[in-house]
């Protein structure tokens, strides 16, 4: 006796085999959405080191049309618009230009990198015309930053007196105007001060009043997955990228998305989300978006077919 498969099948048992292979790849090809991306600060659509290469790679990979986002009409303007173009503004011209691409009608999947990620949030809760299914953002300041890139530590001095002098400058209608960074500055010493004065993220967080359009425009996501750096030294804090932030009136004390009013008055329907398992947590050890393409494969293919 062997337990081999049995190869002598009928005729009939082959046909019907390749039928089911044949309607399930085609049904399998048909499902997979194209994907967008969007890229970070100091970083354009298409550098072939950072996006572009990634393009290339979920192109040859996964086999699907990949949009890396360019904002304004050269590599040059597109990078200048990580610091200078209003994120209302980018995500304005951005709603139309996918709403106008042929290919994306049915769908997509979106990712954001870095201060990307926010953005396309606001995209998702803004655009409504648009079908997104999976958003997943890396690096990601979804409740601001309150630090300066590569500042050693919360516990420096000068880097503290530079933060402090940043955050006076950062609410001034200058600086909200003309400085991309200003809009997402989210200084936990003074939130009221935040919530009035910052000009995108306390909108986009529903924390200034609540539209019910980016609760609604939120909740038809598929799944809304963070991905966080452990050991990110541009990002502060750390845990913004999931959510989380300081506890209000400090900053040193962290505190989860869970343990945040946005979330326990469920201002932006993240706890709602929750409950339906449509939130994701996944963690990436290294500094920021520094991934391989090993941990892509595995860490985020299954939310990309
Ligand atoms: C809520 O958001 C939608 C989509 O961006 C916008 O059209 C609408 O004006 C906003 N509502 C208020 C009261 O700001
Ligand atoms: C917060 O900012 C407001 C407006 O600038 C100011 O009146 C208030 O005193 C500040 N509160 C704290 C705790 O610093
Ligand atoms: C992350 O940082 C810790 C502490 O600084 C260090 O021990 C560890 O090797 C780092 N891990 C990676 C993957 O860089």
């Amino acid at each position: 006796m062997c337990n081999c498969i049995n190869m002598q099948h009928t005729r009939f048992e082959v046909v019907i085999f390749y039928f089911i292979a044949l309607t399930t790849k085609v049904q399998v090809s048909s499902e997979k959405l194209p994907i967008v991306l969007w890229h970070g600060m100091g970083d354009t659509c298409c550098f072939p080191f950072s996006l572009g290469g990634v393009t290339k790679f979920l192109e040859s990979e996964i086999n699907v049309y990949v949009k890396s986002i360019e904002i304004g009409n050269s590599i040059t303007e597109d990078f200048k618009s990580g610091y200078l173009i209003h994120p209302n503004q980018q995500v304005n011209m951005v709603c139309e230009d996918l709403s106008t691409d042929a290919q994306l009608k049915g769908g997509f999947n979106a990712i954001g990198f870095s201060q990307g990620s926010q953005f396309l949030r606001a995209l998702v809760q803004r655009c409504s015309t648009l079908r997104i299914h999976n958003l997943i953002t890396l690096g990601g300041q979804h409740q601001g930053v309150f630090g300066l890139p590569n500042c050693p530590s919360i516990s420096s001095r000068t880097c503290e007196r530079f933060r402090l002098l940043l955050n006076y400058a950062a609410y001034t209608d200058l600086m909200q105007n003309f400085l991309v960074q200003a809009t997402y500055w989210h200084d936990p010493l003074n939130e009221s001060k935040y919530r009035t004065s910052s000009t995108f993220l306390a909108d986009i967080n529903n924390e200034q009043f609540i539209n019910k359009t980016y609760v609604k425009n939120l909740q038809k996501l598929n799944k809304f997955v963070m991905v966080q750096f452990n050991n990110d030294s541009i990002v502060q804090p750390l845990q913004t990228q999931w959510f989380g932030y300081y506890k209000p009136g400090q900053d040193k004390e962290i505190q989860g998305l869970k343990e945040t009013n946005i979330y326990i008055e469920d201002r932006l329907g993240l706890k709602k989300m929750d409950d339906q398992n449509k939130i994701v947590f996944l963690e990436c050890e290294g500094n920021h978006l520094q991934f391989t393409k090993e941990w892509f494969r595995e860490n985020l293919f299954s939310y990309l077919k």
